[in-house]
């Protein structure tokens, strides 16, 4: 039996070396997120320039109201389940709200950070002992095919604009997922960001800090440590770029200088010339007629739709619909 390092670290070493092999070459988002780069996320959070959580607090702020009438039509007992809960700083508005309210229901993070999970579940049972707290230490639709045998109304939180990590026909995917595993009225809320001004866009992944480049540094770091990798950190650079007619901001490592990087784990050397770049990440920006679609194409009506007073971000609420 391997245990869960060893099968995180194959992969690790497989989503590697097909990924640096490809042209361009890329690596996977979800790597960035070691402990370190957990931490680096989590400051990234309150920099100023990164508008989103901001944004996001906001609309659970000023609409917990709402969000509770919908969650609990009439007190119907649910089911909260947050995809990818991180810390929950958002999440807690509503909790704080539903539990003040006596709203009933259970609270279900799914993460594969068994870490983040474990530490978020002890805060809220310290915060709030009466609140039903199940952490499902999962993939995300494991754990959704696993709650679906006893019938309880589902309401999934999917915030944060995690989704814009994602490319469209994974969307697509993702939510055709959704809508099999959910029943009619039950209800997905996603955090999308939204399009606006390209130079706030781009100031978010540009940060003044310095907070965003080191977060991207960081993926190589951690292949030196998990990989016996020998990236000189000092010879790449971060470099973002946002394309405001795609909506796709996009994160890359550029090398500085031609090089070649042994990974001693994989027995195997990658040259990089001058200027070759590694795509490390997209944060897609929503426009509101694509939101539309999506819930059309995949079997779910718009049922509420919040912004923040800018309108830089909105937190849309799904409803699966009777038929698909
Ligand atoms: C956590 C995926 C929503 O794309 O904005 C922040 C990650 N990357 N700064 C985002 C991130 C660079 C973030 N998400």
């Amino acid at each position: 039996m391997m245990n869960n390092e060893q099968l995180v670290g194959n992969e690790v070493a497989e989503a590697v070396r097909e990924g640096l092999s490809q042209s361009p070459r890329r690596l996977p988002s979800w790597l960035l997120y070691d402990t370190e780069g957990s931490r680096l996320f989590a400051q990234i959070m309150h920099l100023p320039e990164y508008y989103l959580t901001r944004s996001e607090f906001e609309i659970f702020a000023q609409y917990k109201e709402d969000f509770a009438r919908l969650f609990s039509p009439g007190g119907e007992p649910f089911e909260l389940i947050e995809l990818g809960p991180g810390d929950g700083l958002k999440t807690k508005v509503l909790l704080r709200h539903f539990v003040e309210q006596n709203l009933p229901f259970s609270y279900i993070p799914v993460d594969i950070s068994e870490d983040a999970l474990n530490q978020l579940a002890a805060a809220l049972q310290l915060q709030w002992p009466g609140l039903d707290v199940r952490p499902q230490h999962d993939d995300y639709f494991r754990a959704l095919a696993l709650l679906s045998e006893e019938y309880t109304r589902k309401v999934v939180l999917f915030l944060g604009s995690n989704i814009g990590n994602y490319a469209w026909d994974e969307i697509h995917e993702f939510y055709h997922q959704l809508s099999r595993r959910l029943r009619p009225g039950d209800l997905v809320v996603t955090g999308f960001d939204l399009q606006k001004h390209p130079a706030v866009i781009q100031a978010a992944y540009t940060d003044s800090a310095g907070l965003t480049r080191a977060f991207n540094l960081n993926l190589l770091r951690r292949l030196n440590r998990e990989l016996d990798a020998t990236f000189d950190l000092s010879a790449w650079d971060h470099y973002e770029t946002y394309n405001p007619e795609t909506g796709e901001a996009r994160s890359y490592l550029v090398s500085q200088k031609a090089q070649t990087v042994r990974f001693g784990a994989l027995d195997w050397e990658v040259t990089f010339p001058y200027a070759d770049l590694i795509h490390t990440e997209i944060s897609r920006k929503f426009r509101a007629e694509e939101i539309n679609r999506l819930a059309a194409q995949t079997g779910f009506a718009v049922k509420e739709w919040k912004t923040d007073c800018k309108g830089y971000f909105a937190d849309v609420v799904f409803e699966r619909l009777h038929t698909e």
